[in-house]
């Protein structure tokens, strides 16, 4: 099987190429990434040799037609993916996330290629703290933020174009992702190389703020699970029972990482921001048998300490200016 993996040299896309190599000696993968700030071509250290990169961009029809017409398979990714960002600059979300998906859509439509769409739980919006409530596969769409509205709308492209066009296409919508390779501009990775520099922890507002976690290597097993089993035109909801509020998150780092835990700081809360992500992932358990192999948060993220930890070398370049962007935003 030939496969085209774009975003694959971003958090989730170089863990999900990683994980492919490991485990299917067959399928022959193919990177499309544009290396924003937000991609490194490091990532693929680990499968040097195994993988072909193209250094390209989603939204470029040419790019895009010359290499989804010799695959099998497309596995969407890439996508500008952070909150804070899209709410200071909201059109590289639009460029990327809304028209890089269409001209996706558009040339597997014209190569007859199956098709597998990366999204995310925050296309519908967040929940109340005390709703007992989780997000289901009929859960009305109702984003909040720039980022999660063009998430929402690539989505909506995906299932039009499953319906009118008969193009071969399942859409995941997981929640917050952590563990290696993950940029530290995200929440976990920006406190624990925080707390090596010796800078205090940054809770947004209060920190009651309740997400999801799950391990990047369970959301990528479910990747596959979707591809290998999955029902064309269907959505599955990918998330492993891991809600934890944001305080205790930034305590269990502090004391995983021999601190005070109440050595952090609260800092400006993020415009709009999200109360609580949760997931209800009985269809993606019971119709094709996925269930997480990282079940200990603790344990998940104290090995995520530990690899930030041994490769500073990876994250130290990106620190500073995203160090100097929040410091504009006062976060
Ligand atoms: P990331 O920001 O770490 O990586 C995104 C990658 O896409 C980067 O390598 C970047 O260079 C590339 N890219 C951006 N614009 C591009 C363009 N125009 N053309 C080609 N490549 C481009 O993101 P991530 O956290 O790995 O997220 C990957 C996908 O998973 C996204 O679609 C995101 O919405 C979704 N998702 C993320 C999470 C999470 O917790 N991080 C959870 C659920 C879903
Ligand atoms: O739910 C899935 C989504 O999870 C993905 O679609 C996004 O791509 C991904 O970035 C993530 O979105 P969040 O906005 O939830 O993730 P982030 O890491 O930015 O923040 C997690 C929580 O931590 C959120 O409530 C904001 C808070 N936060 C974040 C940062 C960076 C802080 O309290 N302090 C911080 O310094």
């Amino acid at each position: 099987m030939r496969i085209l993996v774009t975003g694959g040299a971003g958090f989730i896309g170089s863990n999900f190429v990683h994980h492919t190599v490991r485990t299917r000696p067959d399928v022959h993968v193919t990177v499309l990434d544009a290396l924003t700030y937000a991609g490194d071509e490091r990532s693929l250290d680990p499968v040097e040799g195994k993988v072909v990169f193209a250094k390209g961009d989603i939204a470029d029809p040419d790019v895009v037609d010359s290499l989804v017409k010799d695959v099998d398979l497309v596995v969407h990714f890439a996508a500008e993916s952070h909150n804070d960002n899209s709410l200071h600059d909201p059109w590289p979300f639009l460029r990327t996330n809304v028209i890089g998906t269409y001209q996706l859509l558009e040339a597997v439509r014209r190569y007859g290629v199956r098709y597998h769409h990366v999204s995310t739980d925050e296309v519908y919006g967040d929940l109340e703290l005390d709703d007992p409530a989780k997000f289901t596969p009929d859960t009305p769409y109702n984003p909040s933020s720039p980022y999660s509205s063009t998430k929402a709308a690539s989505d909506l492209l995906v299932r039009a174009w499953a319906r009118s066009f008969g193009v071969q296409a399942t859409i995941s919508n997981c929640s917050n992702n952590y563990g290696p390779y993950q940029h530290v501009e995200k929440f976990i990775p920006r406190q624990i190389t925080n707390v090596v520099d010796g800078v205090r922890p940054k809770l947004y507002g209060t920190g009651e703020n309740v997400r999801d976690w799950i391990h990047v290597d369970d959301h990528n097993a479910a990747v596959w699970a979707i591809i290998d089993k999955g029902r064309i035109g269907e959505t599955y909801l990918i998330g492993a029972d891991g809600e934890k509020d944001n305080k205790t998150v930034i305590e269990l780092i502090l004391e995983l990482m021999g601190q005070e835990p109440t050595a952090y700081d609260h800092v400006n809360d993020r415009p709009g921001h999200d109360m609580r992500y949760a997931i209800d992932a009985t269809k993606l358990r019971t119709e094709l048998g996925w269930e997480p192999q990282y079940t200990t948060f603790r344990d998940g993220l104290a090995a995520t300490i530990d690899w930030y930890r041994a490769n500073e070398a990876w994250w130290r370049p990106q620190k500073d200016a995203t160090e100097a962007k929040y410091a504009q935003l006062g976060r």
